[in-house]
């Protein structure tokens, strides 16, 4: 069984159709990379699975259990959302990281918010596994720093360690490293390497191309608010089935 089925989402904001009939499925511990024009509506797609946009028709299907289902016109408590966008962890371009709360507190604050006992006996173990995870991504002599005194590759990187806190059954990353300088990017992709080395279950949007090359175990490629081509990443990137795609990718071949 795919541990994520995409069925038809449909998305407009006002008169513009901006995810159009998107479907497609992951299984547990793949990478799949998106990649795209801007304007396509990666982030959109990434911002429906994560309930911070619901879109208009269609299904989404995790682990058996169906999140959205746009024919049932079911309307949401925030409690439910809350509990739907546990399955999702999303990393943003700009980090946001809470400026005024260390990289540790960054990680520990949703876990400790959420933990079912409020007598803080958890908290040791919440702390531990954000000590970990802050280790798990090269930074844990920064753990009592705050973001202003992190560079833009360690503040993603705290920003990976508290989506990757929640336990979220698929992480995904929206142009993680857009926002970063050249010398920065490299240390954020290899640690997303190493998340997918390790089998982490991930969604990449990316104008990496060659990373999302060389991570992804399938390729979505974008166009205009529908999934144009996907495939291996041979397919799309060695044999493309569209001119669009040709295209696209060449305009990346030119500048690198
Ligand atoms: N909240 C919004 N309201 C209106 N239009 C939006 C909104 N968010 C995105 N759009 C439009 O949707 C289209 C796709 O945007 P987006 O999903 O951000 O694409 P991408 O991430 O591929 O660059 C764009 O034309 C954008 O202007
Ligand atoms: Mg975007």
């Amino acid at each position: 069984m795919a541990l994520l089925k995409v069925q038809h989402v449909k998305k407009n904001f006002g008169q513009t159709e901006v995810l159009k009939d998107i479907s497609f499925t992951m299984e547990k511990g793949e990478a799949l990379s998106i990649i795209g024009s801007s304007g396509s509506g990666k982030t959109t797609l990434l911002r429906c699975l994560n309930f911070l946009e619901t879109p208009d028709e269609g299904q989404i299907i995790v682990n058996g259990e169906t999140l959205f289902d746009g024919s049932a016109h079911t309307h949401f408590s925030d409690e439910q959302i809350r509990k739907k966008r546990l399955h999702f962890g999303l990393v943003f371009q700009q980090f946001n990281l809470f400026p005024q709360y260390t990289a540790l507190e960054n990680v520990t604050l949703a876990p400790k918010l959420l933990s079912a006992d409020k007598t803080g006996a958890q908290f040791t173990n919440i702390e531990e596994t954000a000590r970990r995870l802050l280790g798990m991504m090269g930074l844990l002599n920064r753990a009592n720093n705050y973001p202003h005194q992190l560079s833009g590759g360690q503040q993603q990187r705290v920003a990976i360690a508290r989506a990757l806190a929640l336990h979220p059954d698929i992480l995904c990353f929206d142009e993680p490293t857009s926002a970063l300088d050249p010398e920065l990017t490299g240390e954020v992709l290899r640690v997303i390497r190493s998340l997918a080395e390790q089998h982490t279950t991930m969604i990449i949007v990316t104008h990496e191309m060659k990373f999302a090359h060389d991570v992804a175990d399938k390729v979505l490629f974008m166009d205009n608010g529908v999934i144009l081509e996907q495939g291996t990443p041979e397919e799309v990137f060695d044999k493309p089935q569209h001119e669009r795609t040709r295209q696209f990718l060449a305009g990346y071949r030119d500048v690198t």
